[in-house]
């Protein structure tokens, strides 16, 4: 396989400059596994702050990027704006955006369209919903997040995929070892099929929805988990636990 281990931090619209700068600190000061790649995504304002206060083989991300380049998009942040300001990586397509603020697979798609011509490093978040779920239509759910990026750009070589069930997100109900391969799998089938074979073998398919210091070993242990997308445990200590769980 060689897929580097990769864990990302998603702080949310979380902390203070003071909170973040003590998190960062700690991140930066820990003994975290050198094979692992890890970025920091801190709410946009933020995002200078944590780049200067992390050490520098840890990326920093947003948690967001406007599809469009610089322009009259107030209150929107580009994607060359993330590169000038030294910012490699971008969340796109997040549940909570899907869902609170009803981004839609083609507004999603040309973000990351957008970032990953600027440069910038994405990690595409996809998932179901409980009812989606119930419905047995997580893999059409997934899959149709998948496609409507495949249909504007082929090259997924700086794409990292977060598989994150919504019904997992900040509930404490993890998915299982099980649940979390069987879409992994699935999604680097799609990859093979619609992307390459190459893409297949090398994107990462990292998983996230609950991660904790308790459950992360055994979901590393999957063959097609290749790390961790974390939310409310990012912003503890235990999060280097979390980084080290291939260690
Ligand atoms: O982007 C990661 C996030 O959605 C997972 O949140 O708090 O369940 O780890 P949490």
């Amino acid at each position: 396989m060689g897929r580097q281990f990769f864990v990302g931090g998603n702080f949310k619209m979380n902390g203070t400059i003071k909170s973040i700068t003590d998190i960062v600190k700690n991140i930066s000061e820990a003994d975290l596994d050198p094979n692992t790649e890890v970025v920091i995504a801190p709410p946009s304002l933020y995002l200078l702050v944590t780049r200067e206060h992390l050490r520098k083989e840890i990326e920093v991300a947003a948690q967001n990027v406007f599809d469009k380049p610089n322009g009259a998009f107030t209150g929107e942040i580009s994607a060359e704006q993330l590169t000038d300001s030294g910012i490699g990586w971008t969340l796109t397509g997040h549940s909570e955006r899907r869902v609170i603020l009803g981004e839609q697979d083609d507004f999603i798609a040309n973000k990351t369209k957008t970032a990953l011509e600027s440069g910038l490093g994405v990690i595409l978040c996809v998932g179901e919903t409980l009812e989606q779920r119930e419905s047995n239509k997580t893999l059409e759910v997934v899959t149709t997040q998948l496609k409507a990026v495949a249909d504007l750009t082929k090259d997924w070589s700086k794409v990292v995929v977060a598989y994150e069930p919504v019904w997992a997100i900040g509930t404490g109900k993890v998915a299982t070892t099980e649940q979390a391969q069987e879409v992994h799998a699935s999604v680097r089938k799609w990859l093979a099929a619609n992307i390459s074979q190459e893409a297949s073998e090398k994107t990462r398919i990292i998983y996230g929805g609950s991660v904790s210091e308790k459950n992360c070993r055994e979901l590393a242990k999957q063959s097609d988990i290749d790390g961790f997308l974390v939310g409310g445990a990012s912003l503890k200590p235990a999060f280097v636990d979390i980084i080290n769980a291939r260690a």
